[in-house]
């Protein structure tokens, strides 16, 4: 623990920190810093040190520790309390668990890789270790369930705010909720909630955010090749995950937020700028597994996707797979 505290301490300082300031601001001993500061050179970071100078961060690798989170984090809400794993089975089942205990509103657990990663309509998620972030967030509004099944969509939108926060690229989002970027799908969402059946009312909401980050070319198989990129594909450098998970954070407080206080009219203009489905040719799956090839022609206010049939009937589709032409190995 004092470990991850000296390293956000050092990754504040411009210049040499002293020895003797990190053990009282910490409140440890002399020794326990030195102990500390060679854990972290062991796991790759450059710290230079000299004598009457203290200690300064050269270089860090790419690790999603609390140490490498927490300097980027600025969160009113969400991420209070933040727990990092370096493994789990999968954030969502994860904060389910620990719901039952007491966890509050806006708590998240971000992984460095999951083993039982879970994806939407039962499947699985890809998670290895070292090159994505794998979060989710406990959310406990006082609202009724039928008005929080637009939050996915504004999820959405938080996940574009914190990636262009940190790379500059904005991505785009396929209805209802995967992030792409470059015609490569580099982030999903699955949202889950607890309802008490008797009285309809809302326990829990557990929203799950899966980013590809610093994947390469050769770390997917070669039949999801055409379907699953990452960002430093997208944007040609690896990315500093820590960095990133801190303003994806950020971003989904400011979103829940303004959710919460009804704010809704800046993300649906957003989502609807965002949403790369509208205007493309679509072929509509639903639960009884009915096709409908279509022509997607907006989001309405709920975030449903307005399609236009081929006899020029307009419907509403609002939940369901929907592939767009020219995607994901649609054709
Ligand atoms: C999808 O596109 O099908 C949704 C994928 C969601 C994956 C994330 S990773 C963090 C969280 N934990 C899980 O087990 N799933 C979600």
């Amino acid at each position: 623990m004092s470990k991850q505290k000296i390293l956000a301490l050092l990754k504040q300082t411009e210049g040499y920190l002293s020895g003797g300031e990190v053990s009282r601001q910490l409140g440890i001993s002399r020794a326990a810093v030195w102990k500390a500061i060679d854990a972290l050179r062991q796991e790759g970071y450059g710290i230079d040190s000299g004598t009457n100078r203290g200690y300064r961060l050269v270089s860090s690798p790419d690790k999603l520790t609390e140490g490498e989170i927490l300097p980027h984090l600025h969160t009113q809400r969400v991420a209070k309390p933040l727990v990092v794993l370096q493994t789990v089975d999968s954030t969502n089942n994860y904060l389910k668990r620990e719901s039952q205990n007491g966890l509050p509103d806006g708590a998240a657990v971000v992984a460095d890789q999951q083993t039982g990663g879970r994806g939407r309509m039962g499947r699985n998620f890809a998670s290895p270790a070292g090159a994505g972030i794998y979060y989710s967030v406990l959310l406990r509004p006082q609202v009724p369930p039928a008005q929080a099944v637009n939050l996915t969509a504004y999820v959405a939108v938080a996940v574009c705010d914190g990636i262009q926060a940190v790379t500059g690229v904005r991505p785009q989002i396929k209805w209802t909720n995967d992030i792409v970027m470059e015609g490569r799908k580099v982030c999903g969402i699955l949202t889950e909630m607890a309802i008490e059946g008797e009285i309809n009312a809302l326990q829990y909401i557990v929203t799950g955010i899966g980013v590809n980050v610093n994947q390469g070319e050769e770390d997917w198989p070669q039949e999801l090749r055409a379907i699953a990129g990452s960002i430093a594909q997208a944007v040609g450098h690896p990315v500093e995950r820590g960095r990133l998970a801190g303003a994806l954070l950020n971003a989904l407080d400011r979103v829940y937020c303004d959710w919460l206080a009804g704010n809704r009219q800046p993300y649906l203009e957003q989502y609807r700028k965002d949403c790369l489905t509208i205007g493309q040719e679509v072929k509509v799956i639903r639960a009884d597994g009915e096709e409908t090839v279509a022509t997607a022609v907006g989001v309405d206010d709920q975030f449903a996707l307005v399609i236009r049939c081929p006899d020029g009937r307009e419907e509403t589709v609002s939940s369901g797979e929907v592939s767009v032409r020219g995607l994901y190995g649609y054709v």
